[in-house]
């Protein structure tokens, strides 16, 4: 059957039946229209890389809409009656760029530029939903869907709040209207395409695999075709958005679509009553909650629209519908809905309809808790509470502000006696995140019933009843049934709180009513441009910012290939310490679409992706032996898609010999000290050779121990790899930041020649180090399958694959012992640190990157500090480098010890470092100007008159500050090319652009090193040819080496052309000299590059204050302002500069509040392996008030050009944000009675670390 989908105004005719049945979006868009702007990654609506706009009639009220949605969870074949459009659709080079478009890249919102083109495309959505009339409030919470791990957020709000109604955003002044923008044309017609190319409208389809797919547009067109399912599965597609959650079962063998069925999209309101049909998206539930909050008895309306709101993202609740909701709720009892939570607490009816039966109307509970066959939710009722005699609360309490299901939430409603305030008539009182079978604390609803709730006893009586009877259950990977209880109990506090009458609550408990609200976020960017350098330290708009916005840019899996290309998946083994003995891909291989599977046998040459030649002990492509953690890689499927691989891969049969029975797996470093298994600890560095000599007698000494876990570096482009046989070798499109050691690995796995692989790099999707060489096993994978098919290949990791096989940020513990005097001033210190190596010593940070940083600006020496570093080995991937390795530890690890230190000797942290700065060091000069400018010491008055004020919320300030080390290496080689014609310059070299900014750089050095304009450069391909031998684009170091190497480059030309411009004399232009230079036969092109000793090593330093928020009843966080100030020398490139502050210092404020790995003990498997259970930072994690300087006035006289790196060195601040998590939480401390004694915080301190570290009792949750 032919379909036609309108994609940017462009029909597209199908044959359904030559997809599967399941296709999405995405898939449609990506490899049939062959749109790229359009990216995927999660695949699980966690991620919004591949979101897009569609526009449709609504079936009920025939009115067109437009709305965002996930392409990766939308079906295609629900997008018959829409419009779509991509980020391509809305502006390009042809057409001209949207504003949107335009101010992101103007304002500096994208860096590597991944997840550039969906924030466009969730703001154009957002303005065509909303007629363009938006506030920056709404354009805030907006973004809860889009991660970006490169900028930290604050230019794209920036950006996107400039089209608010309300906006104060100050735009630079060539900027577009929104009004400037045209729709692109329908090429057929010339206008804008109304999406009408359906003549009939679907209606059923039969698949050759048998799968049927349904078009219904009446409810009784609905059972038709449920009546023709059988025994066979089914499923009702209204958003499919429950993938994102729960895999859809491969073996679906019916889809029907609901959108069209109007039944089930309108909503009345009748009286007392108002019925929403079921298939109403959460968006549009929302809508309506706004409007009916209005009418009396539906007040509670607000409470619940502003709890849906929290509910996944905005791209999924715009698909998203209550049914599905509730049906992945009866599916999976454990699931924290916070629909049916809400409608639970409300007494919601639920209406079902059964195949040949009337319509029931029922508790939802019950429907649950029933069986059903072939049941239809056709809608929910809800009724009116009277207002003021009703109570209605709700919360949700999650480890990030947006885009997280709740850890534990919970919904009350109280029937209050209006004559007796606090005597309560009945309660529904459900929590959520409890265990699966818990709804209704039912013994408090019963106990509560005519009970005074706000009088002393009854309310102490309750929570002990209630703490009883909340039992979470433990499992992985939720927080701990004891957080959760307190949580539980917490919540029901705060509604106390906020029902008591003013009188009754103590003055300092009453802040803790509410839960933590965000107001909208800032930021403020101070930093020198010096005019006579021009292009250089000018703050220009990034070189590809626009290409990026509009997804013209192309990563590795936008290259394009034939029709024949072949998609990739890893097959695994589980069986961690366990010898493989034999691996059968018999079933594999009969699958329809399989074409190959290849183990370790099918290498020509050697099995492994790290070479010793660059420094590596040798790590296996596929296990061939003894399994080294769970899920590593053991072959690769090889099929038609990528879907059919994935789902093969799974099926692959592993047996498996030796397998231990005793023994235990360590799969993280935790794990090895608590169980005492010292044989994992690898002596590396020096010895212990003479005691610690103290400097004076100490009047303090304490230790403490400091844990740090690992970090996924969560790049947004995925680990990806297209190989393509070309002649006698291979072309190679890899996401690497290695090109040198990539090729060699393939080269040799292969075992053919170096120069018959050749690697092509346009830039990268975000990296921080997860592409140094984590990235060559797929790269390896895809090349083998490609030279054993002669066809190309394409692999794209899987999310979960990554995330189970991809070596992490080293974790860290430090166990230290201090000796001070009573001013803090340090007589001697010892540091042993150990870093989680996983299962081999590759990019081990131990004996450099660490020890470098470890003593900071401290004045510690070899006698009376200590400092041992020792790699321990783990049952998982080897751990990799990951932005600032080892030197985030280093910081981190002395920072602490300051701060340990004051909390001893009970004196301020700030003058802790004071004291102890090493004499004559800059920090000398930096540290006392920066309280200054900070408010340093007023802050921390108004905090502790703050804290004393507020039991439940405190305000806590964090101090880092940071000596880093540049030590710059090896070789970068670049070519400039100066075209004669129009003397346009192409740059090529052997670094990687991955967001860091690097060819904006370049192209200024080039520029200003030629006296050309800017416009006039432009940087290409980075491959293995202009590039070979290059070093390792990585620790920072890659900008200034390649922007050395083209300015040496450029001067080499610039001598050739010499002679020239003395002949034409003055007042000639840059294209006649040029021209002149060819007629002459002179050379226009040179290559260069920079070798290690070229420039001198320096120092970075950079200060940090972070002011942090805290409830301390659900552990949730603000962070209300954070002060930077950075030392990036002369900045050849202010914005870039900035942006690469700001988003190092976000993506640590990651690792230190939200992201946390989590390991089962008897696998070894992560059980935080995707969007679902890993948290980065989303939008509204970032500081509200953002201020960065760099410093001014600050020439380097060392290095390139008077600047300074910045990619990594502000990562290290970001520990101040746990400092300030222990200031704020020993307030509590005291408050609760306890002792002063310092908390072991570390990475993660989640919500949970501090509810259970903040001394509260059950006892303590009174109103006075
Ligand atoms: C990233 C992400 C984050 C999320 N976060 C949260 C969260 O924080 N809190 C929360 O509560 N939820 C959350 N969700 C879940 C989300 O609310 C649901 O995925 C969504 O509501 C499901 O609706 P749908 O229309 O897409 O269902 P679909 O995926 O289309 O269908 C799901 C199931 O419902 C059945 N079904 C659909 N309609 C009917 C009907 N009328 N009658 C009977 N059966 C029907 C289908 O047969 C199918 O089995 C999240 C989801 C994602 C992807
Ligand atoms: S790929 Fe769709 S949300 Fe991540
Ligand atoms: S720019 Fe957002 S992920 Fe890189």
């Amino acid at each position: 059957m032919t379909a036609c989908f309108v994609i940017n105004g462009t029909p597209y005719n199908v044959d359904l039946t030559a997809f599967p049945a399941d296709i999405t979006l995405n898939t449609f868009i990506r490899e049939h229209a062959q749109l790229t702007a359009t990216k995927f990654m999660c695949l699980e609506g966690g991620c919004g890389v591949c979101i897009c706009v569609v526009r449709g009639k609504h079936p009920a009220t025939g009115e067109t809409r437009t709305w965002a949605v996930n392409s990766c969870l939308t079906l295609l074949n629900t997008c018959a009656d829409w419009q779509i459009t991509t980020a391509e659709g809305i502006g390009n080079k042809r057409h001209g760029y949207h504003p949107i478009q335009k101010r992101l890249a103007k304002l500096n919102g994208t860096q590597c530029g991944f997840c550039s083109p969906a924030m466009v495309m969730n703001m154009y959505g957002l303005l065509e939903s909303k007629g363009g009339r938006v506030t920056m409030e709404e354009v805030e919470s907006s973004f809860d869907g889009n991660i970006c791990r490169c900028t930290g957020y604050r230019p794209i709000l920036d950006t996107m709040k400039s089209f608010a109604v309300d906006s104060n955003i100050k735009l630079p002044e060539d900027c577009d209207d929104i009004e400037d923008f045209e729709f692109v044309a329908c090429p057929r017609s010339g206008r804008q395409c109304s999406g009408g190319c359906h003549k009939k409208p679907l209606t059923a389809l039969t698949y050759a695999d048998g799968a049927q797919w349904y078009w219904p547009h009446s409810l009784t067109e609905v059972f038709n075709a449920l009546a023709k399912v059988g025994n066979e599965q089914y499923i009702l597609v209204a958003g499919n958005t429950a993938h994102g959650v729960y895999r859809r079962s491969p073996d679906i063998k019916h889809f029907i679509d609901l959108h069209g069925v109007p039944e089930l999209k309108q909503h009345t309101i009748v009286g007392e009553k108002l019925t929403l049909g079921a298939n109403l998206s959460l968006t549009e539930a929302i809508d309506i909650f706004q409007k009916v909050a209005q009418r009396p008895g539906f007040e509670y309306c607000e409470q619940l629209w502003r709890h849906f709101d929290l509910i996944a993202n905005v791209p999924v609740r715009n698909a998203g519908t209550l049914a599905g909701n509730i049906s992945i709720k009866k599916a999976h009892p454990e699931f924290p809905s916070d629909v049916f939570l809400s409608f639970e607490a409300l007494n919601v009816q639920i209406i079902i309809q059964e195949l040949s039966a009337p319509a029931r109307s029922m508790p939802i509970l019950e429907y649950l808790r029933q069986p059903f066959n072939k049941a239809v939710i056709t809608a929910f009722e809800l009724k009116a509470y009277l207002k003021g005699r009703f109570v209605y609360h709700s919360y949700k309490i999650t480890p990030r502000a947006q885009n997280a299901h709740a850890y534990v939430n919970a919904a009350f409603l109280l029937d209050m006696d209006v004559t007796a305030w606090g005597i309560v008539n009945s309660a529904r009182l459900c929590f959520g995140g409890i265990n699966p079978d818990f709804v209704h604390a039912t013994a408090t609803e019963s106990f509560v019933i005519r009970q005074n709730i706000f009088d002393k006893e009854v309310s102490a009586q309750l929570f002990s009843l209630l703490s009883e009877e909340v039992v979470p259950n433990e499992v992985l990977p939720d927080p701990s049934p004891a957080y959760r209880r307190s949580l539980a109990c917490a919540l029901f506090y705060k509604t106390l709180l906020k029902l008591a009458p003013v009188e009754k609550v103590r003055a300092e408990y009453k802040s803790g009513a509410n839960i933590l609200k965000r107001p909208l976020s800032s930021g403020i960017q101070t930093f020198e441009t010096i005019e006579k350098n021009y292009p250089i330290t000018q703050p220009v708009q990034k070189l590809d910012g626009l290409l990026q916005c509009s997804g013209e840019a192309t990563y590795m899996d936008d290259t394009l290939t034939t029709s024949d290309t072949v998609h990739c998946a890893f097959a695994n083994a589980t069986r961690v310490g366990a010898n493989i003995e034999q691996i059968d891909a018999s079933e594999v291989l009969a699958i329809s679409g399989v074409i190959a599977f290849y183990t370790a046998k099918d290498i020509p040459g050697t099995n492994n992706f790290c070479d010793q030649a660059f420094e590596y002990e040798p790590e296996e492509i596929f296990c061939s032996g003894v399994v080294r953690y769970y899920d590593q890689p053991l072959g690769v499927v090889v099929a038609l898609t990528s879907d059919i691989a994935k789902r093969a891969a799974s099926k692959v049969k592993v047996i498996y010999s030796n397998l231990p029975t005793d023994t235990k797996i360590y799969p993280t470093m935790a794990d090895v000290f608590k169980e005492q298994a010292m044989d994992r600890i690898k002596w590396s560095t020096a010895a212990q050779s003479n005691s610690l000599q103290l400097s004076d007698q100490p009047d303090i000494s304490a230790r403490g121990v400091f844990e740090m876990g690992g970090q996924y570096h969560f790049t947004m482009e995925p680990q990806t790899t297209v190989a393509v046989p070309f002649e006698d070798g291979l072309q190679v499109w890899t996401a690497t930041q290695w090109m040198d050691q990539t090729q060699c690995v393939i080269a040799k796995m292969l075992g053919i020649r170096v120069n018959d692989v050749q690697l092509k790099v346009r830039r990268l999707g975000g990296a921080y180090g997860a592409k140094i060489s984590r990235g060559n096993q797929v790269a390896c994978a895809a090349s083998l399958a490609a030279y054993k098919l002669n066809q190309p290949v394409r692999f794209v990791q899987s999310i979960e694959s990554m995330m189970n096989s991809n070596g992490k940020r080293w974790g860290c513990r430090s166990d230290y012992e201090f000796h001070i005097k009573n001013n803090g001033k340090i007589v001697g210190l010892t540091n042993t640190y150990y870093e989680d190596a996983g299962c081999t010593l590759n990019e081990n940070p131990i004996e450099d990157l660490t020890p470098v940083t470890a003593k900071n600006c401290y004045e510690l020496n070899d006698s009376n500090s200590k400092i041992f570093g020792q790699p321990v080995i783990t049952d998982a991937p080897s751990s990799a480098w990951c932005r600032a390795p080892g030197s985030t530890e280093g910081i981190a690890m002395i920072e602490n010890m300051l701060e340990h230190m004051a909390f001893e000797a009970n004196i301020d942290p700030a003058d802790a470092r004071l004291v102890n700065l090493r004499s004559g060091n800059k920090m000398g000069e930096l540290l006392p100007g920066f309280l200054q400018s900070t408010e340093y010491r007023q802050r921390r008055k108004d905090i502790a008159a703050f804290n004393a004020r507020n039991r439940w919320i405190k305000r806590g300030l964090g101090l880092a500050i940071m000596e880093y080390p540049v030590n710059l290496v090896g070789q970068y080689a670049a070519t400039v090319a100066i075209y004669h014609v129009d003397g346009t310059v192409v740059i090529a070299h052997g670094g990687i652009e991955m967001g860091q900014g690097m060819n904006t750089k370049i192209a200024q050095v080039a520029a200003h090193t030629l006296g050309i304009p800017l416009s006039f450069v432009k940087l290409e391909y980075s491959d293995t040819i202009n590039g070979a031998n290059s070093e390792v684009t990585g620790g920072s170091l890659g900008s200034e080496s390649l922007c050395f190497a083209v300015r040496k480059a450029c001067e080499v030309l610039n001598t050739r052309l010499q002679p020239v411009k003395e002949a034409l004399g003055k007042n000639v232009t840059w294209q006649r000299i040029v021209a002149e230079a060819w007629t002459r036969l002179i050379n226009l092109i040179a290559s260069e590059y920079y070798k290690q000793g070229d420039m001198r090593n320096y120092l970075v330093y950079g200060l940090g204050l972070t002011e942090i928020e805290l409830d301390i009843l659900t552990g949730n966080h603000l962070i209300k302002r954070v002060d930077l100030l950075e030392d990036a020398g002369e900045s050849l490139s202010p914005y870039i500069d900035i942006g690469q502050v700001e988003g190092a210092f976000v993506m640590l404020l990651g690792y230190w509040l939200t992201e946390h790995l989590i390991y089962d003990r008897q696998t070894g498997r992560l059980v935080t392996n995707r969007t679902w259970t890993y948290k980065p930072p989303g939008a509204k994690d970032i500081p509200i008030d953002f201020r960065i300087e760099l410093l001014q006035k600050n020439p380097n006289p060392a290095g390139f050009m008077r600047s300074k790196t910045t990619g990594e060195p502000p990562a290290c601040l970001a520990v101040s944000s746990i400092f300030a998590v222990q200031h704020a939480l020993q307030s509590a401390r005291q408050d609760a009675g306890i002792a002063h004694e310092w908390v072991r915080l570390g990475a993660p301190t989640t919500p949970e670390t501090i509810v259970l570290n903040s001394g509260t009792q059950l006892s303590m949750l009174s109103l006075e």
